[in-house]
Parts: C-alpha cells; sequence; structure tokens
C-alpha cells in the first residue's frame, strides 16, 4: 500500500515526512494553518493531479534528512530549535522587511498604492508575532519544559488562533504581491523586498508547522 494517502490530512503529513515539506512548499499546500485539511481536497482546490502529487511526495520521503525527526525528538530540543532558529531572528528580519517596505512607499508608493497596504500588513505581522514569542517564552514554554504540558489547552488555543491571524496576513501579503513575482518594472529594492517576504513566509510556515503538529499535540497528549 501507498505511504501516502489522499485521505492524509496535511499537517499529520508534513510531520510524520519532514522530507515531504520542500514538496508541499512548492506546491502550495498550506500544511501549517490549513494542516487539518486533507491531501486530496487541497489537491483539488490547487487544480492539482492528486496521483501525481502523491507520486512526488513519495519520492521525496527517500530524501536522507539532516534535521532530527521533530515528531520524535525530545520536548526541550524541539524547543531549543523553535527558540534558536526562528524566533531569535524574527524582530531583526521583521525590522528589514518593515525598512524595505516604508522604502518603497516612499518611492514608488504614489504610483503603486499597493505597497502601502504590504506596509501596513507588515506592520500587523509584527505587531502580532513579537508578543505571540513573548507568551510562548514566557509562559508556555516553560510549562510545557515543566512538564505540564497537558495542563496547558487554554495557552495552546490562543496560541493556536494566534497563528491563523498570522496565517491569514501572509496570504494576504501572498495576494498583494501575485506570489511574491514583483512586476516587469520593479527596482532591486522590490524584487529584494518581494524574496525577503517569501523567505519569511517559508520560515513563519515551517515555524508554525512545529509548533502546531509536533510540539503542541504532544505537549498536549503529557509526553
Ligand atoms: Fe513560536
Ligand atoms: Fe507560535
Amino acid at each position: 500500500m501507498s505511504l501516502i494517502q489522499p485521505t492524509d490530512a496535511l499537517g499529520p503529513l508534513a510531520s510524520a515526512h519532514p522530507t515531504a515539506v520542500p514538496v508541499l512548499w512548492d506546491l502550495g499546500l498550506d500544511f501549517c494553518c490549513g494542516g487539518a485539511q486533507t491531501l486530496g481536497q487541497a489537491c483539488t482546490d490547487k487544480g492539482l493531479d492528486v496521483r501525481q502529487t502523491v507520486a512526488r511526495i513519495e519520492a521525496a520521503l527517500t530524501v536522507q534528512s539532516d534535521q532530527p525527526h521533530w515528531a520524535r525528538a525530545p520536548l526541550p530540543a524541539l524547543i531549543d530549535h523553535l527558540v534558536d532558529r526562528f524566533h531569535q531572528p524574527m524582530p531583526a528580519d521583521l525590522d528589514r522587511l518593515k525598512a524595505m517596505a516604508e522604502k518603497l512607499v516612499r518611492v514608488h508608493g504614489d504610483r503603486h498604492p499597493r505597497l502601502a497596504r504590504m506596509r501596513d500588513v507588515v506592520l500587523a505581522l509584527e505587531a502580532d508575532l513579537l508578543p505571540h514569542l513573548m507568551k510562548e517564552e514566557q509562559i508556555l514554554f516553560p510549562l510545557i519544559l515543566a512538564g505540564r504540558g497537558a495542563q496547558a489547552g487554554g495557552p495552546v488555543h490562543v496560541m493556536h488562533l494566534e497563528h491563523d491571524a498570522a496565517g491569514e496576513l501572509l496570504a494576504e501579503l501572498r495576494a498583494l504581491t501575485d506570489d511574491h513575482t514583483p512586476p516587469e518594472e520593479a527596482c532591486g529594492t522590490w524584487r529584494g523586498f518581494y524574496s525577503a517576504l517569501k523567505t519569511f513566509e517559508g520560515e513563519l510556515m515551517q515555524h508554525i508547522h512545529l509548533e502546531n503538529n509536533a510540539l503542541f499535540p504532544r505537549a498536549l497528549a503529557g509526553e
């Protein structure tokens, strides 16, 4: 029997098979905030052939990853990874995005009013995400590290809602930027801004995926 089924939900699939994540990302299949959706349904919505997609994902399962398997690694190691890899760089990444967006609004904003909306969405992401990281680092992660994750249903619920809100802002940026495709006349800063946005989105999706699909369920189960 095939390892991957169209009835598999995208979040658990990505969690069980980390080397499938780049394929899901390339295909635009949302394994983090949309992780409850089945692979089959997501393919239908995106107009992708289900059998070809399953074959492509299965081909990726043979890839050797040098990353620990975060669905099985000890929770303290997973939390260290989340903080070091995703939390620490985020304030500087957001500062860079804001500076680029401000410059673009200043130089091109009068002829391209969408740029001001992009800048505002970046500001909204910052306003949501920086307090979110603090709540995880100061409240939720210490609870989990103290072995009290099973009692953390309330904070985990709030984190899920905040992840969904960030996912909606990312979706708005994707729509505003035509999937990070710069217009022909775009200058270097504009191209750099879209490229940085795309990288930021990829990192944030991996980050939210590891929390929603690996850390939170395992902590709630009392690990
Ligand atoms: Fe986080
Ligand atoms: Fe989070």
